[in-house]
């Protein structure tokens, strides 16, 4: 047993925060932005809450699906960024799209939380614990920006992606490869949202050595597991970061086939929401085939990470 993508979703708030705009706000410009970072606009929301954005997130992935909210039985929201301790973002999805009864859990790893969240829903698909699920990456980082740092408030945006997983049947191929995961602990201050009024704040130079120093063999590890080789891989969807985070790993990953995601142009780091949001965007472009190998890999506070080799639905 194992279980494969069926569909993907995703929504992004219409306000659009341009370089320019923060170049107003703080001492920066958009020349900096652009070459350090890669940004050039980033999306934040009004009134939509996390919730509200999985939410729309999730609809047009059932609906790209063919199934319905009660087929649904397992429901994972994977964020940093919920401002609610109960009901978790999971049950509020659940509530507002009318399903029926499914399993619904938060998971928080921050950037890599997709990839996380991915791997414990395919275990639990394989296992027989649930036969479809729902698995979304949404966050609302603006609420946890300090508006007048500029090594911070240039980075983030807002925004959720979501992918509806199934069970493959008997004899049917796996379409989630094995996850590779971990964490580094004695690197758990290097992003931070602590506190009761919480901003992030972040040792970026130690993130960006150990992304781009640490990450190539783990993500190559992906696909060794998969039984994928690097030239086959089709499109290689990273946390979107930093461009010359991910320059610097494509470098060292040799997948000369592969298209690279860089949604953060448009986007910003968009944290959990990140992977399935560049993903959703690349299936709904119809740059990849179905079916075609596409290696998922999440980065960021805690640090963690996790990846997989997934076929594109
Ligand atoms: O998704 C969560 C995981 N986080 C990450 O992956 C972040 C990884 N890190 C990074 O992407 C980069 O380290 C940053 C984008 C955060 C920063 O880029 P950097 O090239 O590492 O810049 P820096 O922190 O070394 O700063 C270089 C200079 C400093 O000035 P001085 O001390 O050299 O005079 C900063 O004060 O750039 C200055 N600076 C800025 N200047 C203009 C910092 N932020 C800005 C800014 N505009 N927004």
């Amino acid at each position: 047993m194992g279980s494969r993508l069926v569909a993907m979703g995703h929504y992004q708030p219409s306000r659009v925060l341009t370089n320019d705009e923060l170049a107003r706000m703080v001492d920066t410009s958009d020349e900096w932005i652009r070459d350090r970072v890669g940004i050039a606009s980033r999306r934040i929301a009004d009134t939509e809450t996390v919730a509200d954005m999985a939410t729309a997130a999730a609809g047009k992935a059932l609906a790209n699906s063919g199934l319905t909210p009660a087929d649904i039985d397992m429901l994972v929201v994977a964020t940093c960024s919920s401002v609610d301790r109960s009901p978790n973002v999971a049950c509020r999805v659940a509530a507002k799209l009318g399903m029926a009864a499914p399993a619904a859990y938060d998971l928080n790893t921050a950037c890599s939380g997709f990839s996380y969240a991915l791997g414990t829903v395919d275990h639990a698909l394989s296992a027989g614990a649930a036969r479809n699920a729902i698995v979304i990456g949404a966050e609302k980082l603006s609420d946890f920006t300090d508006w007048t740092d500029r090594s911070t408030c240039i980075i983030f945006g807002d925004g959720a992606g979501a992918a509806v997983v199934t069970a493959t049947t008997e004899g049917e191929p796996s379409g989630v490869g094995p996850v590779v995961w971990g964490s580094v602990p004695a690197k758990s201050d290097a992003v931070r949202i602590e506190g009761w009024r919480a901003y992030i704040q972040q040792e970026g130079q130690a993130v960006f050595r150990w992304a781009t120093t640490e990450l190539a063999p783990l993500a190559l590890q992906a696909c060794e597991r998969a039984g994928v080789a690097p030239e086959e891989i089709a499109a290689f969807v990273p946390h979107q970061a930093n461009t010359r985070i991910i320059d610097g790993i494509v470098k060292r990953l040799g997948m000369p086939n592969a298209i690279v995601a860089k949604d953060l142009v448009e986007s910003g780091n968009t944290s959990a929401a990140s992977v399935p949001l560049a993903l959703s965007k690349l299936v709904e472009r119809r740059e990849v085939p179905s079916g075609a190998p596409v290696l998922l890999f999440g980065f960021g506070g805690g640090l963690t990470y996790a990846g997989q080799v997934v076929r594109c639905p």
